[in-house]
């Protein structure tokens, strides 16, 4: 697909910091272009983890972050939808059925509707320069479902066009899918060392590539590296608690981590990259530290 900017479709267990690798990954990128980060309905994450000011849904702003500016845009489903319904010129009517709930509604009724808008908005996005859009970006990140749920979200499109087969939306939803499956489209799965969120990693990895879907990076996030001993002379029994707890996590860990590089080479796969553990929340200034340590390991 030429002049499609790559997606990349950051996804993970909920927690493990899907977020802030979004966000980290997008300023990677927007060393070598314009980049457009996104959320598809997450409460306002990206702008609370960025620092920045709220944005509204459906809206797309520039924002900087720790002085490197981005592109940021929260999809919104009834956004997307209301779009949909005037493009298929269902204009004022759709707004009334918006009003009653079509949304609601719709998504009841075709389950898939709502990803599919929602990934298509997404889908424009990615294809700006083919359009000779005034925005148009060169690459876009996708900060995605999670785990549990990203499998059905980017296979929308599939169960939608078996079930709806006449209007825009099938043909559409066939486009998108090809985008998912299109060599500039990667999924990367953040995870911690943890067994439930390497479980699920694997399984996603399993699921999505049965899909044809490409699984780009691992990332293991929040890793504590074995603290190097602690020198006689340190007796202060704050920082021998400290010293210990940092020392009792590193040692959960390891298994955790060996048994994700094992896999990963079993698969054939590249190493995981990883990510230390903070010492506090994410600040904006550690998303550009965050930032330099994917670009050192990113292989494109
Ligand atoms: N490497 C790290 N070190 C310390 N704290 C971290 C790290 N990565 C993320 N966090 C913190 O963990 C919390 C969750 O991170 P984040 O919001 O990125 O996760 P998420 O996967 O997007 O969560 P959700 O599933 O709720 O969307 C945040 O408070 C974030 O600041
Ligand atoms: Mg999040």
């Amino acid at each position: 697909m030429p002049d499609v900017a790559p997606l990349h479709i950051v996804s993970g267990k909920g927690g493990t910091g899907k977020t802030t690798v979004a966000l980290a990954l997008a300023l990677m990128l927007r060393r070598s272009g314009e980049t457009l980060v996104c959320e598809v309905e997450s409460r306002h994450g990206l702008t609370e983890a960025a620092g920045v000011a709220k944005i509204p849904e459906g809206q797309e702003r520039s924002v900087t972050i720790a002085g490197q500016k981005l592109r940021m845009l929260s999809v919104d489903s009834r956004h997307a939808l209301r779009d949909y319904l005037d493009h298929v010129r269902l204009g004022v009517a759709g707004a009334l059925l918006d009003k009653t709930g079509f949304a609601d509604f719709a998504s009841e009724l075709a389950p898939g509707l709502r990803d599919v808008l929602l990934t298509g908005k997404v889908y424009q996005a990615a294809r700006r320069r083919m359009k000779g859009h005034p925005d148009a970006v060169d690459a876009v990140v996708m900060d995605a479902p999670p785990t549990g749920r990203i499998e059905n979200f980017l296979t929308a499109g599939e169960a939608l066009a078996e079930v709806v087969v006449v209007g825009p939306i099938a043909p559409q939803a066939q486009s998108i899918m090809a985008l998912l499956r299109a060599e500039t489209t990667q999924v990367h799965l953040v995870t911690t060392c943890t067994e439930m969120a390497l479980t699920e990693t694997l399984a996603t990895i399993d699921a999505l590539t049965g899909h044809g879907i490409a699984v780009g990076h691992v990332i293991v996030n929040q890793v504590m590296a074995a603290p190097p001993p602690l020198p006689d002379t340190v007796t202060e029994p704050a920082l021998r608690i400290a010293w210990e707890r940092d020392c009792a996590v590193a040692a959960e860990q390891q298994p955790w981590a060996d048994l994700l590089a094992d896999r990963l080479s079993a698969l054939g796969r590249r190493p995981a990259l990883t990510l230390p553990l903070l010492p506090d929340e994410v600040a904006p200034a550690d998303l550009v530290r965050i930032a330099d340590l994917l670009a050192e390991g990113w292989d494109a």
